[in-house]
């Protein structure tokens, strides 16, 4: 049995990972740490919240204090890192908020874990330190270049990137100095339910129910590889079971599109949608899907992001090989499912573009928290 700290679980994959734990680990302890940031919603864990051995704790992972609290009072013997600063185009416009959370948050996490696992009397010899970081470390690759193995350079580009990255040396130095017990996982693009609609896949279906445009930065063909977010945490939970301390280790989806593909496929589906319910029409009837257009009319170029990388693709033989992980969803029935939930919880996503909501963020996190798409 473990008693888990999972940090940034109000967040989009977090979350996620804490529904996924609580289904398949139910004696386990699940601890939230969160900030609730913008991106942090505790509506995202309204079914877990209340439950016995599950706890939500209001707090900053930056406060070492709070953090060596909380992992003597549960007992934790494992952290699952998810808290951090995650979009790209926020870190370009203000990337103070991504040192401070992705690398000094990171570093007070593994001050207290070290104070608590490896100098208490007696040290807790079974813990873990899990890190999640991204497949963006590694930099852009061309369009022949094969994909990168965890053995790869770090070579980030945006300011996102490289917070990430410094996270991972520290953990890795812990590992290496003072034998703290970690891994470190790179994944690819996550997409699934309790995505922020600041990110592509929820925020082109937000804009196509609408009827706005969709913005493709540049002239979209930038490639990512997609992974349903449940793979994701699946391959989370190998890591945790079997991955071996002081490891890296790829999880890819084995899913790359180029944006424009990626974006035409969510317009025939959302028209398909249309198509197959009548009721979205009334519900949503400045999509052009409604009035019998096409979504794909609302496709519209816009301006590149500055140092926007080119290509992401990981190999994932390692995690294959050693962790028995391949991801099992494929892309166009995890797309159906994701545009599904987004119109079955039209309340969620509702609140997180509302105007009086946005003007709250504003004021708490500054400018560069407005909505793409606003
Ligand atoms: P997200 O932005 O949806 O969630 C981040 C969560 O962290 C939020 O709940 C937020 O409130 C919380 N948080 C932020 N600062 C905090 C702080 N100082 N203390 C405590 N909590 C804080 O992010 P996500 O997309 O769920 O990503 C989760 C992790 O996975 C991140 O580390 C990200 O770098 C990594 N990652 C994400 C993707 C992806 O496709 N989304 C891919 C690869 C890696
Ligand atoms: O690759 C893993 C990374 O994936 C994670 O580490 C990040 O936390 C996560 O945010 C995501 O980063 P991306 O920058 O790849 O995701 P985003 O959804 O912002 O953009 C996906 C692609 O779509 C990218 O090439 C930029 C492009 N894009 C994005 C937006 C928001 C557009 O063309 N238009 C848009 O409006």
């Amino acid at each position: 049995m473990s008693n888990l700290l999972v940090t940034g679980g109000a967040g989009f994959i977090g979350s996620n990972f804490v529904h996924y734990w609580r289904e398949h680990h139910p004696r386990d302890v699940v601890v939230v740490l969160d900030k609730l940031t913008y991106a942090g919603n505790l509506d995202n864990l309204a079914s877990v919240n209340g439950e016995s051995g599950f706890h939500f704790v209001h707090g900053d992972i930056c406060d070492e204090r709070l953090v060596l609290g909380l992992l003597r009072e549960h007992s934790i013997n494992t952290i699952v890192n998810f808290a951090a600063e995650s979009h790209v185009d926020r870190s370009i416009s203000g990337p103070d908020e991504f040192v401070q959370t992705n690398v000094i948050g990171t570093h007070a996490l593994l001050k207290a874990a070290r104070a608590v696992w490896l100098e208490s009397d007696p040290p807790v010899h079974a813990h873990r330190f899990h890190q999640i970081s991204t497949d963006e470390v590694f930099g852009s690759l061309g369009d022949s270049d094969p994909p990168v193995a965890e053995t790869a350079r770090y070579a980030p580009s945006s300011p996102y990137a490289a917070s990430k990255a410094a996270a991972d040396h520290l953990v890795s130095a812990y590992h290496r100095t003072y034998g703290l017990q970690t891994t470190i996982s790179n994944c690819s693009n996550n997409f699934g339910p309790f995505h922020f609609p600041e990110k592509l896949i929820p925020l082109v279906i937000v804009n196509l129910l609408h009827g706005r445009a969709v913005p493709l930065y540049g002239d979209g063909r930038n490639v990512r590889d997609w992974l349903f977010v449940t793979d994701h945490c699946r391959g989370i939970e190998r890591i945790l079971q079997h991955g071996k301390s002081g490891s890296y280790y790829n999880i890819g989806g084995n899913n790359e599109w180029t944006n424009l593909d990626l974006v035409r496929k969510l317009c025939q589906l959302m028209d398909d949608a249309f198509a197959g319910d009548p009721l979205l029409c009334p519900r949503f009837p400045a999509s052009p899907a409604a009035a019998g257009g096409t979504c794909a009319s609302l496709i519209s170029f816009v301006r590149d992001r500055p140092g926007h990388d080119f290509r992401y693709a990981l190999d994932f033989s390692k995690c294959a090989a050693e962790l028995d992980y391949s991801p099992r969803e494929s892309i166009g029935v995890a797309l159906s499912r994701t545009i599904q939930w987004y119109l079955d919880n039209e309340q969620w996503w509702r609140r997180l573009i509302d105007a009086d909501y946005q003007a709250w963020v504003e004021q708490q996190y500054g400018a560069a928290t407005r909505l793409a798409s606003r």
